[in-house]
């Protein structure tokens, strides 16, 4: 019976909407380990750190009660949407190079599993790093112009589509290029996971893919 199931990719490839879909398939939870990341990287804006003070940061983050669910409450306060801020989105790559946050946030990922026995986790490090032992493991992308314009829609801050294209290719860069647990291209995916390029698909063809491997 498949009771975890490991999602990476780059941003904006689906790896929300095909985790939704399939932790409601299996009747599993799921988790968005980027949302941390990005809550990490709101509280650093919010406390008015230097997001590279690798120290400073770190120990914020030990510190820091975050909740991913419906909501993303940080210490408490509803950040679900300012996670997901021009701003955050500008300093969370440098947030995630942090080896110290990488550590705390894999242990808590891991903890989060083991208390429920399994679950959709989504990132970009799942199957190579947080779950190893994945009974499934998915490898998402697509092409960079399909990415931007999708986040383009996600976002309703006035942004265009080639703005965030430009912000995606170098937040693609630097979580390719840091030295700790860097994003996996597809070459370099897990061995074993299932990759599947999401351009021109839509999330219940994806779905499917998926499904027909279980
Ligand atoms: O998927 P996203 O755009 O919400 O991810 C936010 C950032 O966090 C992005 O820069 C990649 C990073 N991240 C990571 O390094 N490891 C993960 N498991 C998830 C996200």
């Amino acid at each position: 019976m498949t009771r975890t199931v490991a999602i990476d990719g780059p941003a904006g490839a689906g790896k929300s909407t095909l985790a939704r879909l399939l932790a409601e398939h299996l009747g599993v939870e799921r988790l968005d380990t980027g949302a941390m990341y990005r809550a990490v990287a709101w509280a650093v804006l919010r406390a008015g750190l230097d997001p590279a003070a690798g120290e400073a940061v770190a120990s914020l983050c030990r510190g820091l009660r975050i909740e991913v669910a419906d909501r993303v409450l940080v210490d408490g306060v509803d950040a679900t949407e300012g996670i997901r801020g021009a701003d955050v989105d500008a300093t969370v790559s440098v947030v995630a190079a942090n080896p110290a946050v990488r550590a705390e946030l894999v242990g808590r990922q891991r903890a989060w599993v083991d208390a429920r026995g399994g679950g959709v986790l989504e990132g970009r490090d799942i199957g190579t790093v947080v779950l190893p032992g994945a009974d499934l493991k998915v490898y998402l992308t697509a092409s960079p112009g399909e990415r931007a314009q999708r986040r383009a829609g996600e976002r309703r801050d006035g942004r265009s589509a080639e703005e965030i294209g430009a912000q995606l290719a170098a937040r693609d860069r630097i979580d390719s290029s840091r030295r700790d647990s860097p994003l996996p291209t597809v070459e370099d995916a897990a061995a074993d996971a299932l990759v599947i390029d999401s351009t021109g698909l839509d999330a219940q063809a994806v779905l499917q893919e998926v499904l027909a491997c279980l």
